[in-house]
């Protein structure tokens, strides 16, 4: 995918703004509270049909105004016309593709994958598990169209045993749920291992050895291994009938950054954890182009905030090498000046560009 010009319309501060993006990279600049957030997550709302900050209409349509649109123009990977149009007004969320109407998020998510680098990025690897299994999932999804039903498989075995281990809605229950829950939940913990594989063949790279030694990720599956999901699932049944949920499971893995002496998470610096999580989402990208040749859009909110000039070089040429489209904003963009030469489109934003216009 190809993104040339998007255009938003009542999205937070903006009443009307034309972005046309470069070919390869573009960097949108400006000061506090100009909009370079929303222009992002313009961005992200367009292809994804949802927004990384919010999803509250009530949040992101300009205050006074009834609804909020983004629409966008661009190219295919196989270089037809793609238009793309997103509208939020109440608790709807319209979109079209080509002039269709499409009915889930996720089929426009498909065709257009997108990795958002947000400022606090670095929470990816110090907040609780659940971020880092959507991260591995999300990528999964790109990856094998089938993934997202397995999951809702996998989700609906996991009620019906919840339910029986909470005593209700017992007649429902049958050894065929468990038999899926197990099946599909060794299913999925190959692929998220796969996934994990290739994130530690990254690691090993000069740009990460040149500042860290030895990192890898050690995946918790969410069950023991050794015994297999089958018999720790039946020997977990008492515990997880006092506590009233499955224990076991995919929904309970975990990734942990490690060097040799165990997680590191807790060693890191802000700076240290953003260079890293920008690593690994980079490397996502390039995993889901080599399994897909779908180029994923990355988009990085705020990429100086908290990032020495080697730190910033480091990522930005990590950016810039991979296969898909880039847009990030900065506070200064003077901070990129080095980076600036090579960039295809600098958007300056200022608060005229929001002035009420009544
Ligand atoms: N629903 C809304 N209606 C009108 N204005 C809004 C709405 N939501 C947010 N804003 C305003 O939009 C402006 C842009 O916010 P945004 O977060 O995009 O700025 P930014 O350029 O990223 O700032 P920073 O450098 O501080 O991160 C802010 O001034 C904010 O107050
Ligand atoms: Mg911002």
């Amino acid at each position: 995918m190809l993104l040339k010009t998007v255009q938003i319309n009542n999205l937070r501060c903006f009443e009307r703004l034309d972005l046309t993006l470069g070919k390869k990279s573009t960097i949108i600049s400006g000061g506090n509270g100009t909009g370079k957030t929303t222009a992002l997550e313009a961005i992200s709302l367009v292809c994804q049909g949802k927004s990384f900050v919010s999803n509250r209409s009530g949040d992101i349509v300009r205050r006074g105004s009834s609804g909020a649109s983004v629409i966008a123009a661009g190219e295919t990977g196989i270089s037809d016309p793609l238009n793309i149009h997103v509208r939020k007004k109440g608790v709807k969320t319209e979109i079209s593709l080509n002039g269709n109407p499409i009915k889930k998020a996720s089929e426009l998510a498909r065709s257009a994958p997108v990795i958002v680098i947000t400022s606090h990025a670095a929470t990816l690897l110090t907040e609780g598990p659940d971020k880092r299994r959507a991260l591995l999932d999300k990528t999964m999804f790109h990856v094998e169209p089938n993934y997202i039903e397995e999951w809702k498989k996998y989700r609906r075995a996991l009620r019906q045993r919840n339910q029986l281990i909470r005593g209700r809605n017992l007649r429902k229950i049958h050894r065929a749920w468990n038999e899926q829950l197990i099946l599909i939940g060794e299913e999925i913990d190959r692929k998220r291992e796969n996934i994990v594989l290739r994130l530690n063949a990254e690691l090993k790279s000069k740009t990460i050895s040149k500042f860290f030694g030895g990192l890898f990720f050690r995946y918790s599956p969410g069950w023991n291994r050794e015994k297999g999901y089958r018999s720790c699932l039946s020997q977990s049944w008492e515990k997880d009938e006092q506590l009233g949920y499955t224990t076991v499971g995919p929904h309970r893995a975990d990734l942990a950054l490690c060097d040799k002496n165990g997680p590191v998470v807790r060693n890191l610096s802000g700076g240290q954890s953003k260079f890293l999580v920008c690593f690994v989402l980079c490397s996502l990208a390039k995993y889901i182009f080599e399994e897909t040749a779908k180029k994923p859009l990355v988009l990085v909110d705020d990429i100086a905030a908290e990032l020495d000039d080697v730190f910033i070089t480091s990522v930005l040429n990590m950016l810039l090498k991979q296969e898909g489209q880039v847009v990030l904003t900065s506070i200064r963009s003077a901070e990129l000046v080095g980076f600036s030469k090579n960039v295809d489109a600098v958007l300056q934003l200022d608060q005229t560009q929001y002035k009420d216009h009544d």
